[in-house]
């Protein structure tokens, strides 16, 4: 199934490092973060898993639950993560979904024929708290994800959820934001920014980012 922006993410009942996960119902009113990646006992895997370990307090500080995902068993991402731990210096707390029935995977759309017939590939869904999923990105298995984008999407969102703004280019938080285009009445704009904006053209209004 192909999953686009606004839909709702699928739940389901997978078998986790954690014991089983029940997505939803995990997830409670918190932001999620669901990843898969080709396959355990691989390098560019392993680093990456470290990442999201060390960035634990990032994404609670957030609001975001994270759980990553592949197609293979639960005694051996138990057995890889002690290898996790080791090699990238972390504790890693957050479920590992293990997907060998390819339930999520399929549900997911996560493996990609033309990439591998078997493996997942490096999907990315980010679900706000109405389950509603608000972006993803998708990699192949040999360029492993920048986590820094990742935590850099989940900020914009928010903000964007609270602010009638939107995020410009290579926008970082703290850096200036532009205001939508559909906002043109004159007090709301100075309801909504009252440290004002800078008008470049009528469609290009850049204001300091506002406090979430
Ligand atoms: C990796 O995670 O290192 C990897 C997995 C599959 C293919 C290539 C690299």
């Amino acid at each position: 199934m192909t999953l686009r922006i606004g839909d709702i993410a699928p739940d389901f009942v997978q078998e986790s490092t954690l014991g089983p996960l029940a997505f939803h119902a995990w997830l409670g009113d918190d932001w999620g973060l669901l990843f898969s990646h080709p396959a355990d006992f691989t390098p560019v895997c392993t680093t990456e898993l470290g990442e999201t370990a060390r960035l634990a307090p990032e994404f609670a500080r957030r609001g975001v639950k994270v759980a990553a995902l592949s197609v293979d068993p639960v005694h051996s991402h138990k057995d890889w993560v002690r290898d996790i731990n080791d090699t990238q210096s972390v504790r890693v707390m957050f479920p590992i979904i293990a997907d060998a029935d390819r339930k999520v995977a399929t549900l997911y759309d996560m493996i990609h024929p033309n990439a591998s017939a078997s493996f997942t590939v490096r999907s990315v869904f980010f679900i706000d708290p109405n389950k509603k999923i608000r972006a993803t990105i998708t990699y192949p298995a040999s360029t492993g994800r920048n986590f820094a984008e990742i935590l850099r999407v989940i900020d914009s969102l928010q903000l964007t959820d609270e602010h009638p703004v939107a995020t410009p280019v290579n926008w970082k938080n703290g850096d200036d934001c532009v205001i939508v285009p559909s906002l043109k009445d004159p007090a709301a704009l100075r309801q909504a920014f009252p440290e004002g904006y800078r008008e470049l053209r009528p469609y290009l209004r850049v204001t300091p980012q506002p406090k979430v």
